[in-house]
């Protein structure tokens, strides 16, 4: 919290009042946008009066009513679209088709999508509609992955660029920090490696990092480099070269932290922000009705969900049926199991609750109180 007081701190300096602050939440992964949305949060919750523009794909969840929702203003795309677009690239949200494709494949399609995405976002008669309203910003915060087309804004409203990343750092953010990162150090965020790699595992790490490295240079950075002139060329005189951009970064918030993560070293205008998105366990509630059914429960409380876009109601048959058939074995145990469709697939256990989206934190801060 020390770093969003000092990144507080510096918009109180540069400005009086509050700083007009313009957010691209990007991604289609919701998880990404939770994550940013909740530092909007607690910089419009300061008294330094900001006030902030989000453009996201993402719609307000329930959750999130409780904030000053006069002081953001949230721009949506039309999630439809960008989703679309987002499995027409062959992306997929389910657990069995992603590992079906190789590490390889994934981040090929990964980058085209990544690309699309923002020529879609950009395109957007609303977003088209504020660049040239004549509003002035005095900050950009951006998600920066696959995404970097975006620093266009920063130019164009001639102000700095805060870097957020809700999947902590890879070796694009790294590099664009000038940041160093060590193929026999520090492992790919597309392998499942920890730090402490076997020789093979470096070896691999090796060839993976020079594989983004490649695909990041003539894939990735081209293809951005023609969404970022066709958008932004009609809108300023003098374009400067998109990578002066992308080395002309001011800070970035990782969402890392060295007691979950690792250790490493970072330029002192990377922070490792992990926890960020944390409520005061005050602001958590868990419904009535979830509270009964878990402290029903003898001998503990299962939560089960794979993430906020992977669907468990996806999963292939068998898998599902062995998960099934241990959970209503372990009859002292009631389960709680994120399920994105309307039915079950068998009449529910009554050890079993399903939803589609549980208040998560209020759940695990439940357990540990
Ligand atoms: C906060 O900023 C808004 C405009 O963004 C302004 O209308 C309002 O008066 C300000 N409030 C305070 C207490 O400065
Ligand atoms: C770099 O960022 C500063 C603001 O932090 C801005 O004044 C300057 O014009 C930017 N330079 C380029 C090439 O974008």
């Amino acid at each position: 919290m020390r770093m969003l007081q000092l990144l507080s701190l510096w918009l109180l300096c540069s400005h009086a009042t509050g700083a007009n602050i313009l957010a691209v939440l990007p991604s289609v992964w919701r998880s990404h946008y939770l994550f940013g949305r909740r530092l909007m949060q607690q910089l419009v919750a300061g008294p330094q009066n900001h006030s902030v523009t989000l453009i996201s794909p993402h719609a307000r969840g329930e959750a999130d009513v409780a904030a000053p929702l006069y002081k953001i203003r949230e721009i949506r795309i039309e999630d439809q679209d960008l989703m679309q677009n987002w499995l027409d690239m062959g992306m997929s949200f389910e657990a069995e088709q992603m590992h079906a494709q190789s590490v390889m494949e994934r981040f090929t399609r990964m980058i085209y999508a990544g690309t699309t995405n923002v020529d879609l976002l950009l395109s957007d008669a609303q977003v088209q509609k504020l660049l040239t309203s004549g509003e002035k910003f005095d900050l950009l915060i951006v998600d920066l992955f696959l995404s970097d087309a975006l620093l266009g804004f920063a130019y164009y409203y001639g102000v700095p660029t805060v870097a957020i990343s809700p999947t902590g750092a890879n070796s694009w953010l790294n590099n664009m920090f000038g940041n160093p990162q060590s193929a026999s150090l520090d492992p790919s965020n597309f392998l499942p490696f920890t730090e402490r790699m076997s020789t093979r595992q470096r070896i691999a790490n090796t060839l993976m990092s020079t594989f983004e490295r490649l695909t990041y240079n003539f894939f990735h950075l081209i293809s951005q480099q023609s969404v970022y002139s066709s958008h932004f060329e009609v809108l300023v005189n003098e374009l400067p070269n998109y990578r002066d951009l992308s080395k002309n970064l001011s800070l970035a918030l990782i969402n890392s932290h060295p007691a979950m993560d690792y250790p490493r070293a970072y330029l002192p205008n990377m922070l490792e922000v992990g926890g960020l998105h944390l409520r005061d366990p005050q602001q958590l509630q868990v419904p009535n009705h979830v509270r009964s059914f878990m402290e029903a429960a003898p001998g503990g409380v299962i939560y089960m969900s794979l993430g906020a876009e992977v669907q468990t109601a996806q999963l292939p048959s068998e898998k599902l049926s062995t998960f099934l058939d241990v959970f209503t074995h372990l009859r002292e145990f009631h389960f709680l199991l994120k399920w994105e469709t309307e039915e079950f697939i068998q009449p529910l256990p009554d050890n079993m609750m399903i939803n589609s989206w549980w208040p998560q934190e209020a759940i695990l801060e439940w357990s540990v109180s």
